[in-house]
């Protein structure tokens, strides 16, 4: 398997509906894959499945809330059936709120632990045993650069997206033998619409800021939710058949020191 080869594969995205990966479904739908997404919005999910269907792709939207299993389980069972089992999962759906510590109870640490590290547990627990049946296939989970930065201004977030990496490197070495590959993404800053939403919510004016981050960053610009799917289409495709276990950081020289 070599090249990008995701032509007729079947494509999972989580948190598909809108920002990074409505990029990465849209990345691999001009591939030619079926593309599955799965997200709580289900009408910017639905929208974005009606949009890529009229332009002839294959897609499907289903609602999925990732931190439940009974809902992760009904997605499997909705994606086998009406796509046939996935040869490539991305877990991105991901929230990003931000505390410090004595600012997190316990509440907001379950939250972003179930949706950014559990929802991709269950997610990969769901679909491994497809992949296993069909002889192989690719995991890709987004991570962070918060994951090596340790911002304490957003410790559950950096220490979930810490914990991805974890997960990525133990899953990649157990299911090795599967012929089953699982690698991680790392996006520094991008200007999705979850962020700039954010940014809003706190008074800040996200074009000023992202703006001035840009120059001072050593490619000179933050990143778009497509140089992200070009990072994944990468580590699902042919592209990178010997490549396990590893996390490719997309960011523009944030993370250089
Ligand atoms: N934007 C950035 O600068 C940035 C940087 C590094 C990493 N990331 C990561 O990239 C991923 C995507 O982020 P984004 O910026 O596109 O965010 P976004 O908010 O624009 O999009 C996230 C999507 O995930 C969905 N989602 C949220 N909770 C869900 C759940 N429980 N089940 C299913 N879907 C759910 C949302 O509805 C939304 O469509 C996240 O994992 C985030 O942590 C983003």
């Amino acid at each position: 398997m070599n090249g990008i080869d995701v032509a007729g594969k079947t494509v999972l995205v989580t948190g598909g509906a809108q920002g990074i990966g409505r990029a990465i479904a849209e990345r691999f739908a001009a591939y030619g894959a079926r593309v599955a997404i799965a997200d709580v919005n289900e009408e910017a999910g639905a929208a974005l499945a009606r949009t890529l269907a009229e332009a002839g792709r294959e897609a499907l939207f289903v609602r999925c809330d990732v931190s439940r299993l009974d809902e992760v389980r009904g997605l499997a069972s909705e994606v086998r059936a009406k796509l046939g089992a996935a040869d490539v999962l991305v877990n991105n759906a991901g929230i990003f709120p931000r505390a410090d510590l004595m600012g997190t109870d316990e509440a907001f640490w379950e939250r972003i632990m179930g949706i950014n590290l559990k929802g991709a547990y269950l997610m990969c627990q769901a679909f491994v045993p497809g992949m296993i049946e069909r002889g192989g296939g690719s995991i890709v989970n987004i991570g962070s650069t918060h994951a090596r930065s340790g911002d304490p201004a957003a410790m559950a977030y950096a220490v979930s997206k810490g914990a991805v990496v974890t997960l990525t490197r133990n899953l990649a070495k157990g299911l090795a033998k599967h012929g089953i590959r699982v690698n991680c993404v790392q996006p520094g800053w991008v200007a999705s619409e979850g962020e700039t939403s954010r940014l809003r919510a706190t008074g800040t004016d996200p074009d000023k800021l992202f703006a001035e981050a840009s120059s001072r960053l050593p490619m000179g610009r933050i990143q778009t939710g497509e140089d992200i799917a070009d990072g994944v289409l990468f580590m699902a495709s042919g592209l990178s058949s010997q490549v396990t276990g590893q996390v490719l950081t997309v960011d523009g020289g944030l993370s250089l020191r």
